[in-house]
C-alpha cells in the first residue's frame, strides 16, 4: 500500500472517530429518567397550590401541548396507568441531563431565575432554590427514587 492508501485510511479512522465518540460521551453522559421518582416526587407538584396561581392541573388536564390525566371521580391522585401517561407526557418536555432545554423546567420559572420569558399559566417559581423547583431539577437530573 502506498502512502496515499495510508493517509486515508488515516482520514477514514479520525473521520469516522469524530463521529463516533460525541454520541458514545453523551449516552455515557445522558441520564435516565425515573418513573418512580416522577410519580411520587414530580407529579404531586401538579396538583400542589401555589398561591397567586392556578394549579398546573387545572389548564393542563385540559388540551394544551403538556397534557396530565383527568384524575378518576373523587380520587385526590393519579394511579399507576394514569402515571405512567402523565411521565410520557412531562417526558417530552424535558431534555434529560439539561434543565435549561426542558420546558418543564424554564415555562414555569421567572425569567430572573432563569427561565423563559412567558408562560400563559404563570410564573410559579422565582428561584432555582426553591425546593419544588429542585424536584423537577433533580428528576431532570436523573434521581432515582430509591437512592433517596
Ligand atoms: C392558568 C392556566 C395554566 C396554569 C395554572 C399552568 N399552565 Fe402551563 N401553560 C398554560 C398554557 C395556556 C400554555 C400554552 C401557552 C404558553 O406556552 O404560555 C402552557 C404551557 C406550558 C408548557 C409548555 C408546553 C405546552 O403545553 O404548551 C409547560 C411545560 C407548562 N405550561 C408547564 C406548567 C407547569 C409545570 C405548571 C404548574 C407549575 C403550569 N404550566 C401551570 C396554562 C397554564
Amino acid at each position: 500500500m502506498g502512502i496515499a492508501g495510508i493517509r486515508a485510511i488515516v482520514v477514514f479512522v479520525a473521520v469516522a472517530g469524530a463521529f463516533v465518540s460525541p454520541a458514545q460521551a453523551q449516552s455515557k453522559a445522558t441520564p435516565s429518567l425515573d418513573f418512580e421518582f416522577f410519580k411520587t416526587r414530580v407529579q404531586p407538584l401538579f396538583l400542589a397550590k401555589h398561591p397567586g396561581h392556578a394549579r398546573c392541573y387545572v389548564c393542563h388536564s385540559t388540551g394544551t401541548t403538556f397534557r396530565l390525566e383527568r384524575l378518576s371521580p373523587g380520587a385526590t391522585a393519579w394511579n399507576d396507568e394514569q402515571s405512567r401517561r402523565n411521565f410520557e407526557a412531562a417526558q417530552r418536555l424535558v431534555v434529560p441531563g439539561d434543565w435549561q432545554a426542558s420546558r418543564l423546567l424554564t415555562h414555569p420559572l421567572t425569567p430572573e431565575a432563569g427561565g423563559d420569558p412567558f408562560h400563559s399559566g404563570g410564573k410559579h417559581w422565582d428561584s432555582q432554590s426553591n425546593p419544588e423547583w429542585q424536584i423537577l431539577a433533580e428528576w431532570v437530573r436523573g434521581q432515582k427514587a430509591a437512592s433517596r
